[in-house]
């Protein structure tokens, strides 16, 4: 076994990790059953209060943060990619809840803050400005998911995160179904919070 397929089994442990689940039951919650039952950061302010929904978006950005900015050091972007995708797998697909999981928004932003601070704020700038204009977070992530891995292309001319952008971008687009087809119905709640 050689030292990168460990790191790549760390980051999806450690990816794993449900903060929006053990801050929920810290404050005797199960997000699973509540609000949209996701364990993001958007339903534990949903469910709970900003306070804890701002503790767990950082959490879950740290997950994808810290393997990616670490990684940098040590592997070719060919890799560092892969350390990327499997931060977000493992917040989406959590060994720990039967590889159910998150949507991967919070941790695919510290991805991206790990791997280029510029596109990072050019990609919260424009989540910041569909969120606010239509007040849907899950349209914000969606769209944000959807032209980040363009901005990647542009800004950092590397094939190996554009693919990784993308990839992740399906992943998200796939995980907010439920919220695609509420949003269709007319059902999906624009956001509030207690
Ligand atoms: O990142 C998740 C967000 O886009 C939607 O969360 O709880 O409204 O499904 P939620």
């Amino acid at each position: 076994i050689n030292s990168f397929f460990i790191y790549v089994l760390i980051t999806y442990l450690i990816g794993s990790i449900p903060f929006g689940l053990i801050v929920g039951k810290i404050f005797g919650k199960d997000v699973r059953k509540e609000g949209s039952g996701n364990i993001g950061a958007t339903n534990v302010t949903r469910v709970i209060g900003k306070k804890a929904g701002i503790l767990v978006l950082l959490l879950d950005a740290l997950k994808g943060f810290f393997p990616v900015y670490i990684a940098k050091y040590y592997f070719p972007s060919k890799y560092v990619s892969i350390i990327a995708l499997t931060a977000v797998i493992g917040h989406c697909f959590s060994i720990y809840l039967k590889f159910k999981g998150g949507k991967g928004v919070a941790t695919a932003f510290g991805v991206l803050l790990a791997l280029s601070l510029k596109v990072a704020l050019i990609v919260l700038t424009f989540w910041l400005g569909v969120f606010l204009t239509t007040g849907y977070v899950f349209l914000a992530s969606v769209l944000s998911a959807g032209i980040s891995w363009s901005v990647i292309y542009v800004l950092l001319d590397d094939i190996y995160y554009t693919f990784a952008g993308f990839f992740i971008a399906i992943i998200i687009i796939f995980k907010h179904k439920s919220n695609l087809d509420r949003f269709l119905e007319g059902k999906e709640n624009r956001f509030i919070y207690k």
